[in-house]
């Protein structure tokens, strides 16, 4: 391993220089007018891993966008690595609060920013590097390994649960190894063993045909921005609770253990909030902030939309209004039965002097595993080679829809083994990614190999 390593100490600055090629490409899965960048990014991510010595490198259409494969099979008697991650990226939208272009990757700090720098290319291309590391200075891999980098996670992932289930035999594997979370805090390395699912909506109101004079006609008619107000203020009570009839039925309580390990983690309520910059804390009554981010479901308004926003005033009655919503999910909870249970409360709650139109929009199962297992324990020592310290074990608030797919339909255990920062802006302008986390995580991907295949020894 050493000269693994030396190997990598030695190409830590062409790694940034390759990276920023990489992040150049505006992958914006959600945006139709990227169409052919998202393409380019599939066929980017395919030439750095034919580069890197993998065998096998190809795009595989799906009915959206190109899943990228590649493998090295040729450790016979080893186990086999399933990577999983997307080469697709967030819109940057409000583009004028970015310090530096999105995609013109800029180095501050020791920070690497630009869209796609933590979420999910520079920890993809983590892996892409520790794989290159070894092929190039030893020849082989200690292992198996596939690597399956989809196009769609920021839109859902709608098409890979078929494309999993269609291309089991592709797919095989011991473990599935992914790098698309943030790390516990900067210096304390964490493995994620809890991903929250999603249900997402568009309410749509409509009360008249066309905007209206007010003073003509207010009073008269339901207003639908009021209406959307009012229907949204019956989704939650003062205590955070959810009030959809049924939503907490498979909710899976936190376990006193799990409790009890989670008040051991070194958060610091004060300091999360202030960066945060909000004057106070909210959530569900009974449950710490970690319990209501980790383990609880919740309710949010995403977006809205009616009326006049202009400067200025106007007298008007808006014809319609719009929110996104959506709920984040915890084990046990299903996204088609939660979906079931929202809309049958909204049309409940909806007054008649409104015409309501719900449309489902993605979702995703949450997911829960038993970490003590050899490959968890197997990346804790990889990690720890890499920064210097074992890693946490957390759960996460976010989601990433194919996790339980791959459980369910391969059987295999996953291993979250992320490297960014809480504060690095995932989805927001500013996304960067620590390049000291970057290099680290490359050599911890490279013992985690190691140490994998030693397990069956
Ligand atoms: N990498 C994130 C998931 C994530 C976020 C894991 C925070 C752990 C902590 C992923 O790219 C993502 O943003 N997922 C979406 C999924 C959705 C579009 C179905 C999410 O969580 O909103
Ligand atoms: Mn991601
Ligand atoms: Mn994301």
């Amino acid at each position: 391993m050493n000269s693994v390593v030396d190997f990598i100490n030695v190409n830590r600055d062409r790694y940034v220089d390759e990276l920023k090629q990489y992040l150049a490409i505006p992958s914006v899965s959600a945006l139709p007018q990227h169409a052919a960048d998202v393409r380019r990014a599939a066929e980017w991510t395919m030439e750095s891993l034919r580069g890197a010595g993998l065998q096998n490198a190809k795009l595989i259409e799906t009915p959206g966008h190109p899943v990228v494969y590649a493998d090295w099979l040729n450790a016979p008697g080893k186990p086999t690595i399933l990577f999983y991650g997307h080469y697709d990226v967030q819109p940057v939208d409000p583009v004028e609060l970015w310090t530096s272009p999105p995609f013109d990757a800029t180095v501050r700090d020791g920070e690497i920013y630009a869209r796609g720098a933590a979420d999910d290319k520079g920890q993809v291309f983590m892996h892409i590097k520790a794989v290159e590391a070894h092929l190039k200075q030893a020849g082989s891999l200690p292992l198996n390994i596939r690597f399956f980098i989809e196009g769609e996670e920021e839109v859902g992932s709608v098409h890979l649960d078929d494309f999993v289930r269609s291309h089991k035999q592709d797919l095989a594997a011991d473990v599935v190894v992914i790098s698309d979370s943030p790390m516990f805090d900067r210096g304390i390395p964490s493995i994620c063993y809890g991903l929250r699912g999603l249900a997402y909506f568009q309410i749509d109101l409509r009360g008249t045909k066309s905007d209206l004079h007010s003073g003509s006609f207010g009073g008269a008619v339901a207003n639908p921005a009021f209406v959307l107000a009012q229907i949204l203020a019956q989704m939650k009570d003062r205590g955070g609770r959810v009030r959809i009839p049924g939503f907490y039925d498979d909710v899976r309580e936190l376990s006193e253990a799990e409790r009890a390990e989670w008040q051991k983690l070194p958060f610091n309520e004060t300091k999360y909030r202030k960066e945060l910059g909000a004057p106070k804390l909210f959530g569900e009554s009974g449950y710490s902030t970690l319990e209501r981010v980790w383990a609880r479901p919740t309710f949010e308004v995403n977006g809205l939309l009616s009326g006049f926003t202009g400067d200025g005033a106007k007298t008007v009655l808006p014809a319609t209004a719009m929110a996104k919503v959506s709920m984040r999910l915890v084990p046990d909870q299903h996204p088609d039965k939660v979906a079931q249970l929202f809309e049958d409360y909204l049309r409940k709650v909806a007054p008649k002097t409104v015409e309501l139109k719900v449309t489902r929009m993605h979702g995703g199962k949450p997911w829960m595993a038993e970490f003590d297992n050899k490959f968890v324990r197997a990346a804790g020592r990889a990690i720890e080679k890499g920064f210097g310290k074992p890693p946490v074990f957390n759960r996460e608030g976010g989601s990433i829809p194919v996790v339980s797919t791959f459980q369910e339909e391969l059987g295999v255990p996953s291993v979250l083994f992320g490297v960014g920062l809480p504060d690095e802006n995932a989805h927001a302008p500013d996304e960067r990614l620590d390049l000291g986390n970057f290099h680290n995580g490359i050599i911890a991907s490279a013992y985690l190999y190691q140490e994998i295949a030693e397990l069956n020894e």
